[in-house]
């Protein structure tokens, strides 16, 4: 489905607010989304997304998203109050899966972020689904939004 909306497009921020909007619609979740890298290694600022306002900036490192882009690894996080630092946008979050995205050169371009009010709302089949489909941004260069 993703491959079929994509035809076409090497637009990363295009694919970004397409793949937000599929994946909420489909799932409904509380919030899905993208924190876009605008500082290697440091920093990421926040969309496209849909759902509940999210925080408008993460730092590597911070949070279970600033976690995933700083081991360049996914995390699912059954219980958001069992994830020391989890930064809380919207007080219904209750678990969580984050998945690095990267670019053709093996950079962490971003992360895709879904948070859910249901417990434990995330699984290895969800992993393996989303990172086929973050995948994508690795066919194409990324081409940065200025911060
Ligand atoms: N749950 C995230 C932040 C959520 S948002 O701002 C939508 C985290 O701890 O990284």
């Amino acid at each position: 489905m993703q491959s079929l909306l994509l035809e076409g497009s090497s637009d990363h921020i295009a694919a970004m607010a397409t793949t937000s909007a599929l994946l909420h619609h489909a799932f409904g979740h509380l919030w899905t989304g993208f924190y876009r890298v605008v500082e290697p290694g440091v920093r990421m600022i926040v969309g496209p997304y849909q759902g509940s306002l999210g925080c408008l900036e993460i730092m590597f490192g911070r949070g279970v998203c600033g976690t995933a882009a700083a081991e360049r690894h996914t995390v699912v996080v059954a219980d958001v109050h069992d994830f020391p630092g989890h930064i809380t946008c919207d007080p219904r979050s209750r678990s969580e899966i984050v998945v690095p995205v990267f670019d053709a050169t093996g950079a962490v371009v971003a992360v895709l972020d879904i948070d859910s009010s249901v417990p434990a709302a995330f699984d290895d089949e969800d992993r393996a689904g989303l990172e086929a489909l973050v995948a994508w941004f690795a066919r194409t260069p990324y081409v940065p939004v200025p911060a």
